[in-house]
C-alpha cells in the first residue's frame, strides 16, 4: 500500500476530525474543533492511502524555540505499519529545518511509541508553565499520568 505524507489543507478538517474522534472519546487525545483545524491546517500533517486520510499529527508553535507534537492518530486498521513513526519524523524534520535549535516535546500516554520515534522522557517541571494551558480541557486533569518527552536524536531506540 502506497502511503503519501503531506501537509494538510483546510479541506482536510472534516476527515482529520473524524480520525481524532475515537481517541478523543477514549480520553487519549484532547478535543479539537473543526474550525480550529481549518484555521491551523498548515500545522497538521496527514498520511494518505488510496485517497483517504489514515493518519494525522500536528505541530504547535509556542515560539521559535519551543514546539509541541500533538494530535497524533492513525486509523486503527492501519496500526503497526510505520505510519505513526513517519508522521512524527515528518513533523520533527519540518520543525528542525526551519528552527534548528528548537526544543520539540510531547505529552503522551504512549511513551514506548515516542521513544522509538526519538523522544526521551523528562520531568514535567522542566517544561514551561504555559504548556499546561490545555490541561483545563482534559478529563484526566486531576490525575494526569501523561509522560512529558523531548525529542533527542540520542534517545532513538
Ligand atoms: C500511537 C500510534 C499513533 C502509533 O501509530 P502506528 O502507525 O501504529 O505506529 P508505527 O507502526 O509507526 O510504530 C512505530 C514503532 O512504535 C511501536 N509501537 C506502535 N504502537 C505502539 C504502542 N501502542 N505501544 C508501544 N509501541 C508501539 C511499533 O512497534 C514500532 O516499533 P519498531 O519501529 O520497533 O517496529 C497509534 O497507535 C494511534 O493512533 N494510537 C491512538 C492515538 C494515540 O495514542 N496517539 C498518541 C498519543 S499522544
Amino acid at each position: 500500500m502506497k502511503i503519501t505524507i503531506r501537509k494538510a489543507t483546510s479541506d482536510d478538517a472534516e476527515h482529520i476530525l473524524a480520525l481524532l474522534s475515537p481517541y478523543v472519546k477514549k480520553g487519549i487525545l484532547l478535543p479539537r474543533s473543526k474550525e480550529e483545524i481549518e484555521k491551523t491546517s498548515d500545522s497538521f500533517t496527514v498520511a494518505i492511502a488510496q485517497k483517504k486520510i489514515i493518519g494525522v499529527v500536528s505541530q504547535y508553535k509556542y515560539n521559535t524555540k519551543l514546539f509541541e507534537i500533538r494530535s497524533l492518530a492513525v486509523n486503527s486498521r492501519h496500526h503497526h505499519k510505520g505510519i505513526g513513526k513517519q508522521l512524527v519524523e515528518h513533523a520533527v524534520n519540518d520543525i528542525l529545518q526551519q528552527h534548528r535549535d528548537a526544543k520539540i516535546f510531547c505529552l503522551t500516554y504512549n511513551p514506548s511509541f515516542f521513544k522509538k520515534a526519538g523522544f526521551m522522557a523528562v520531568a514535567k517541571e522542566t517544561l514551561p508553565d504555559k504548556i499546561w494551558k490545555d490541561c483545563q480541557y482534559c478529563q484526566h486533569r486531576d490525575n494526569c499520568t501523561e509522560t512529558a518527552m523531548v525529542y533527542s536524536l540520542r534517545s532513538r531506540g
